[in-house]
């Protein structure tokens, strides 16, 4: 009975799932951009799915949070991160895995609303400005929406074709100083390393030197073309991510990881922790790595 059961089921993934697959593991597969996986990646899934780890709080499965927290530092160093990005025992950043950059961007976009709002009193929401370019992949756009932003105080900056559709750090400071006139209040940007349509990447350093200055809260997607920066060639194209607030990248791109597993680090854990924590007596545990924060 089990052998017609398999034989069923191989039948109906060969003649009725597979054709109507779009096949990303394809060795001639170039759309849109690289998303394979690896033995490594699938022996990985395989041990994950063994064990059944069900990780939604530290106690629920402590070896998930803590091997996180390993891997997650291992990461950053392999990218040269600055310590200030890492889980180091007396710093308040550290890594975290999301499904996606998507995810990613929300997530921080909220962090960085709350922090602002507890500042300036909640009240302020419809003054809240969020500054990207055109190349910005879209999830901003949605991560606004759900964030509640007001479409009108989205700002598209200017970019420049000589500098390869890079965002014009005069163009964020210039429209920071009109915002900021009209007494809106500036709080956010989203920079990217390997822009989605033409893999532009933004200057860092002056944008995040800017954000610093402003009291933005800076964030780095390298969602795309993070992972290649672990290679000693690329790195450069990070230099200033030690202005960022939060910076992410996909290692399910070009990292060999199965699809999906996004990368975040980010400066200050408890931003996303005040943001974005729910209390029930169920998520009590003794986490060891609360008392850090
Ligand atoms: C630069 C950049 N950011 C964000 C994303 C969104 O990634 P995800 O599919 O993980 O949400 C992409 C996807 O292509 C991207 O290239």
């Amino acid at each position: 009975m089990p052998t017609i059961s398999c034989f069923i089921i191989n039948a109906d993934i060969r003649d009725k799932i597979i054709p109507g697959v779009t096949h990303w593991q394809s060795p001639e597969y170039f759309a849109y951009y690289p998303s394979n996986s690896s033995i490594a990646g699938f022996l990985g899934e395989m041990l994950s799915a063994v064990v059944n780890v069900v990780g939604f709080s530290w106690i629920t499965s402590p070896a998930a949070t803590e091997l996180e927290t390993i891997v997650m530092d291992w990461l950053g160093k392999a990218l040269k991160l600055p310590d200030a990005l890492l889980s180091t025992i007396l710093g308040h950043g550290g890594g975290v895995i999301q499904g996606t950059a998507s995810e990613v961007v929300l997530v921080v976009l909220l962090a960085a609303r709350d922090k602002i709002l507890r500042k300036v009193g909640k009240d302020t929401i419809r003054k809240l400005v969020v500054y990207c370019s055109y190349q910005t992949h879209a999830s901003l756009q949605k991560a606004c929406k759900i964030g509640g932003i007001y479409p009108e105080n989205i700002r598209i900056l200017e970019t420049d074709s000589s500098t390869e559709y890079a965002i014009s750090p005069e163009s964020l400071t210039k429209e920071i100083s009109q915002d900021i006139a009209l007494g809106l209040i500036p709080f956010f940007l989203c920079a990217t390393v390997g822009t989605t349509s033409s893999a532009a990447v933004d200057p860092l350093l002056a944008l995040g030197k800017i954000s610093q200055s402003n009291g933005l809260w800076f964030h780095v997607d390298a969602a795309y073309a993070g992972s290649t920066c672990i290679c000693p060639e690329f790195r450069p194209y990070l230099d200033g991510v030690e202005e960022a607030d939060s910076f992410n990248k996909n290692a399910h791109k070009f990292f060999l990881t199965n699809f999906d597993c996004s990368a975040l680090w980010v400066k200050e854990r408890h931003a996303l922790i005040q943001s974005l924590s729910t209390r029930a007596e169920y998520l009590e545990n003794k986490d060891p790595t609360r008392f850090r924060y």
